[in-house]
């Protein structure tokens, strides 16, 4: 068979454990050719690619980011870009496309799929962990890793100056990172998009903590963190030309309201891209891995329309209808667990 591969959206470590897999089996034992897109679907659009060999592959799987780049463009931003791509994908001999991307990736892997444009198998990944049927992405991990060894050099400095430190995580719309970093660095409250907060209460709850003597708090906060109505004024995110929102910058505001209420010197930390950037750690490495050699053998059992995804410890195939149009929240029994810890 020929089989195209790409990755869309942000990047996440990972990402080449999973190419490097798809074209380890997909040519060992199918005897396929693998054809990489540059740039996601844009490598479809523009015919960017390259023939990937196992030869090619040797030394990626530690590599940080994506051997193919990626970007946010998809064929329903043009016109013809659909059309475009059947085009290309037919006239290129391409039996199937194993898309590699997030919610807006494989949103639009569906549609192409709904649209009969070619066939097409899923791969989810984000640091965000927050596609719906699947335990885990890959890349999530790693980013928890990143996160918490933050936290962990955090708390030292905090201790000695006894200050507030407020710590800023990726999630836009989910607090994965921040609840699982800030149960694993031992937060003193965790901001997450799914509870909303009250400045007013945070400021409080430090200065209960700061009263009965424990001193140097971390505030761990997602970026897309939401205040309760009335509460707190944020200004309105840039919006880039995907409609994508721009975020960054919640934990400065924080800072400033909860030292303006308590008195207590606060000091802020953006983690930003850091927590996408760099090696894999070993889980991430393995669910990679794992995640292709499913999809190329996904490819095989014409699953077409379908993802691979984590269930109950294994490596299953779910219709990409099921991961798609919500977004998997921290559940409550996790929060409950993490809410234990907070001041
Ligand atoms: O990968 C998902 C994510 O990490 C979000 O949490 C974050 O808001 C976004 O990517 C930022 O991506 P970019 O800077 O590439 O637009």
């Amino acid at each position: 068979m020929n089989v195209g591969i790409l990755t869309g959206g942000g990047d996440c470590p990972g990402l080449n454990a999973v190419i490097r897999a798809v074209v380890r089996k997909a040519e060992k034992h199918y005897e396929d050719t693998v054809v990489g897109f540059f740039d996601g679907w844009k490598g479809i659009l523009e015919e960017n690619y390259e023939e990937l060999t196992i030869e090619k592959m040797r030394g990626t799987l530690p590599r940080g980011g994506t051997v193919l780049g990626t970007t946010r463009d998809h064929p329903y931003m043009f016109e013809d870009g659909p059309q475009r791509i059947k085009d290309v994908c037919e006239k290129m001999g391409i039996d199937a496309v194993i898309v590699i991307g997030g919610e807006g990736t494989l949103s639009c892997a569906l549609e192409l799929h709904n649209d009969q444009i070619t066939n097409i198998i899923g791969v989810p990944k984000t640091i965000d962990n927050d596609i719906e049927a699947t335990e885990m992405t890959f890349g999530f991990s790693t980013a928890v890793e990143i996160a918490t060894e933050a936290i962990d050099r955090l708390h030292t400095t905090a201790e000695s100056h006894d200050r507030v430190m407020v710590v800023e995580v990726m999630g836009r719309h989910v607090g994965h990172i921040a609840t699982w970093s800030g149960i694993a660095g031992g937060a003193t409250i965790v901001l997450i998009p799914e509870e909303k907060f009250n400045i007013d209460n945070v400021a409080e709850s430090l200065k209960r903590r700061h009263d009965a003597g424990r001193y140097a708090s971390i505030v761990v906060v997602a970026e897309g963190a939401v205040p309760e109505e009335g509460t707190l004024n944020l200004p309105k995110p840039e919006v880039d030309r995907y409609g994508h929102q721009r975020l960054g910058g919640i934990s400065q505001i924080i800072a400033s309201e909860i030292e303006k209420r308590t008195g207590f010197e606060t000091r802020v930390t953006v983690l930003g891209h850091v927590q996408r950037g760099g090696t894999p750690n070993p889980y991430d490495r393995v669910l990679g891995t794992r995640f292709g050699i499913a999809a190329i053998d996904a490819v095989h059992n014409k699953q077409f329309g379908n993802m691979v995804a984590l269930q109950n410890g294994s490596i299953e195939t779910v219709p990409l209808q099921e991961a798609v149009g919500s977004l998997k929240t921290v559940s409550p029994k996790l929060w409950g667990t993490a809410k234990n810890f907070f001041a």
